[in-house]
């Protein structure tokens, strides 16, 4: 039998809550389409819009704000592709810290890339947001700013109140990546600066395959999948109601879940790892950061080494971002921070979610301990 493994990598993906499990498999036993009009679609529709409400409550959203997608990488892309083709926009600002699917996004629009720089501690530089902001006007052009709310590798909180402050009573279009802020932060999409934002519902503990654009009204002309009409001719396709159901479960619970309990399993490490290695360097500790996620390096002990040698130990963690190819490759995120390619290499992101306890902290701590102090021995790790 192989040992339980313990799993710290809910930034990658959380896993499945119970409660979204039995919305998903309720709603799998339902027969139909939620556009058809007789009952079986009727009882789909309601389905459909029972997660509409749940996910639009958990970020403080209107529920004929929320336009369901397969992805946050796809809302993101309607965002972006379609919203600067949308709004007319004459470039594309996004911060270097953004998610590879907005950074790739701006590069498909084939419109320039302005990009926003982030201090040594993951913060984008608003100084240079407002910079682009009158170069736009200076040379008369609108422009689609891109920005995250919390980043994905180091937790860092962009200073959102400045950046919507900035962006919001202007003409130009502000989009938010929201997908590691979504059931971390209190949102309030609603009430709030951005006109569109993006989340995703397997970082709350539903499946992959479901995410969301946020839309205001004005912004309801942004369409990537025209299709057939479905979610009011904003993105065409049948509507995964199952998927769907699964999303507004999960988001109804994460409203529950405790971040001051997550931010001390979080704590609890970053003090073991000061112990245990002093030189230990924590991304982003300066800056405001989510409470579930610890993204460091330990001078010497390259990531894809440590990630190995715990993985043998049952201990599941990242080297950083994990959407891609399951590859160890360098952060842009870290190096947009200024670290050092040989630092860069040997960062390791330990993330806690919704199913995180105490003990989870613990294994990981005494799997590092020993781990480290193997290399040591070896004469391997700093
Ligand atoms: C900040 C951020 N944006 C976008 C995504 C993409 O989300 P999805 O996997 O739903 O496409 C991720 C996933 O890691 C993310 O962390």
């Amino acid at each position: 039998m192989t040992r339980p493994a313990i799993y710290l990598d809910h930034n990658a993906a959380s896993p499945l809550r119970p409660e979204a499990r039995s919305a998903l498999l309720a709603a799998l036993e339902l027969p139909g389409n939620p556009s058809s009009v007789h009952g079986h679609g009727r009882a789909l529709r309601e389905v459909v819009e029972t997660g509409r409400r749940q996910v639009a409550r958990l970020a403080g959203a209107e529920s004929r704000q929320v336009v369901f997608t397969a992805s946050a990488t796809e809302a993101i892309t309607q965002a972006i592709v379609a919203g600067a083709t949308a709004f007319d926009a004459g470039a594309v600002v996004a911060s270097a810290g953004e998610h590879a699917a907005a950074l790739k996004a701006a590069e498909a629009t084939g419109l320039p890339v302005w990009t926003l720089p982030l201090d040594g501690d993951g913060r984008i530089d608003v100084e240079a947001l407002a910079a682009a902001l009158a170069r736009a006007d200076a040379e008369g052009i609108s422009l689609l700013v891109a920005v995250h709310w919390v980043n994905n590798e180091t937790g860092v909180i962009q200073p959102m109140g400045r950046i919507g402050a900035l962006v919001g009573p202007t003409r130009h279009t502000l989009f938010v990546d929201a997908v590691q802020a979504l059931g971390r932060l209190p949102l309030d999409f609603a009430a709030s600066a951005p006109d569109m934002m993006a989340v995703s519902g397997h970082k709350i503990g539903a499946p992959a395959g479901v995410g969301a654009l946020l839309v205001k009204g004005h912004a309801d002309i942004v369409r990537l999948i025209p299709g057939g009409g479905q979610e009011q001719g904003r993105r065409g396709g049948t509507e995964a109601a199952a998927l769907i159901a699964a999303f507004g479960a999960a988001a109804e619970a994460a409203a529950d879940d405790d971040m001051s309990a997550l931010a001390a399993l979080v704590r609890r490490v970053e003090t073991a790892l000061r112990t245990l290695a002093p030189d230990v360097v924590i991304f982003g500790e300066r800056a405001e950061r989510v409470g579930n996620v610890s993204n460091f390096a330990v001078p010497g002990l390259p990531s894809a080494t440590a990630m190995m040698g715990l993985d043998l130990m049952g201990l599941s963690i990242s080297s950083g971002s994990a959407c891609s190819s399951g590859k160890v490759a360098a952060s842009h995120v870290l190096a947009a921070m200024g670290v050092p390619a040989g630092l860069a290499g040997c960062a390791l992101r330990v993330s806690f979610g919704w199913n995180s306890l105490p003990a989870d902290a613990d294994a990981f701590i005494a799997g590092f301990e020993k781990f480290h102090s193997r290399l040591k021995r070896e004469g391997t790790a700093a």
